[in-house]
């Protein structure tokens, strides 16, 4: 009994440091001191981005896009899930018109019925890949799919007849990429960071992400590669505090991104529906809550090179987002042209609902 007891203090302590770890700080403050930006390219007289163009009363310099997180394709759990995310893909998609759309992870569950083991699943998978060809979305914008932990459990390697990931997802391409959206008005960086385990452990020995000192440099040429187009977000499935990685680390590799979206956490069972924080070189870190149990996803927007998104609720409508001004408590001074809110001259809002 005194043995169990001390078992479970040790575990209860071990929980606490991870948790504290993991979410080290959860502040989106702004803290110039603690920065080390430059100002972006061509705003380096101090003007702070106030040179055109200026938001005005037009539908122009903007487009949007969407992020959904852990959906879990389950064979065992919740058999709404995939019915709902096939809406999703059908009438969320059709209502909002995203440029692109990022699946940040864990598109599959791959547990064993008890929840307990982890074990690839053919099923999930397709289940999953019916879903993209069923509602069509992948003609009606870009399908940006990427793995998660759940994707990766009992992955022997890349080869593996089990790695379906390879054979039924959109993006099917394994490792770190860099992806240009480009429009008539600026090219826009997309940057996913892979720090997926190959081969993939059994749960839960990869709860935790890595990247070799190979990855990094692959991730530094996408860092300066995007430094030509007028801004970048960065991805991954993992939070930046559950991947392991060499020095300078994966915050300094982002650091020219103005956010790293991301999912992994969930809402931690709850205890944190918010999971946005800021790095110390300025960019924002925005996790997602999950698909799975709470049906979220992330609407984003570049208007006018200023990034701005809501976390919405899936069938909660009306979806809005403003983006002109945008929330100024996710500002980034070192990589926006925040001198064209004073300088436009409209409130800009997206707005969707159902008809
Ligand atoms: C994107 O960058 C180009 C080149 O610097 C610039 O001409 C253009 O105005 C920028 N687009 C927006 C929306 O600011
Ligand atoms: C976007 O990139 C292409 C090269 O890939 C370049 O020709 C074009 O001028 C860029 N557009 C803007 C608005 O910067
Ligand atoms: C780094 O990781 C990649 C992907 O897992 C692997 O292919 C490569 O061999 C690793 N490189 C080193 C030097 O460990
Ligand atoms: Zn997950």
């Amino acid at each position: 009994m005194l043995k169990l007891f001390g078992a479970l203090v040790i575990l209860g302590l071990a929980l606490a440091c991870i948790t504290s770890w993991v979410l080290d700080s959860y502040d989106t403050a702004w803290h110039p001191k603690r920065s080390v930006q430059q100002p972006p390219a061509g705003d380096g007289d101090g003007s702070a981005g106030s040179s055109p163009p200026f938001p005005g009363g037009e539908l122009d310099n903007i487009f949007w896009f969407i992020q959904v997180s852990d959906i879990h394709i389950s064979r065992f759990h919740d058999p709404r899930r995939i019915p709902d995310f096939e809406k999703f893909c059908t009438d969320t998609i059709e209502v909002i018109k995203p440029a692109l759309v990022l699946a940040t992870g864990d598109l599959t569950d791959a547990k064993t019925e008890s929840k307990v083991g982890s074990l690839q699943h053919e099923v999930e998978w397709q289940a999953y890949h019916n879903i993209l060809k069923r509602s069509r979305v992948m003609e009606r914008t870009r399908w940006i799919d990427i793995r998660g932990n759940h994707d990766a459990f009992n992955i022997i390697s890349l080869d593996s007849i089990n790695n379906y990931y390879r054979k039924y997802s959109a993006n099917q391409k394994v490792g770190s990429f860099h992806y240009v959206h480009k429009t008539p008005f600026g090219n826009y960086s997309f940057v996913c960071v892979d720090a997926t385990l190959t081969p993939g452990p059994k749960r839960p020995y990869n709860f935790f992400g890595i990247l070799n000192q190979t990855q990094m440099d692959l991730l530094d040429t996408f860092r300066a590669e995007s430094l030509k187009s007028n801004q970048s977000i960065w991805f991954g499935h993992y939070t930046t505090s559950t991947v392991v990685s060499p020095s300078p680390g994966v915050r300094d590799i982002m650091r020219s991104a103005v956010a790293y979206l991301c999912g992994h956490l969930h809402t931690l069972g709850g205890l944190m529906p918010v999971l946005h924080s800021r790095h110390p070189q300025g960019t924002l870190e925005l996790e997602l809550g999950d698909w799975m149990d709470n049906r979220r996803y992330r609407v984003l927007a570049f208007d006018h090179d200023l990034l701005s998104f809501s976390d919405l609720k899936f069938e909660q409508w009306p979806a809005v987002l403003i983006t002109n001004p945008k929330d100024a408590q996710y500002l980034h001074p070192g990589r926006e042209p925040l001198g064209r809110i004073r300088r436009s001259t409209h409130i800009r809002t997206r707005q969707a609902g159902r008809q």
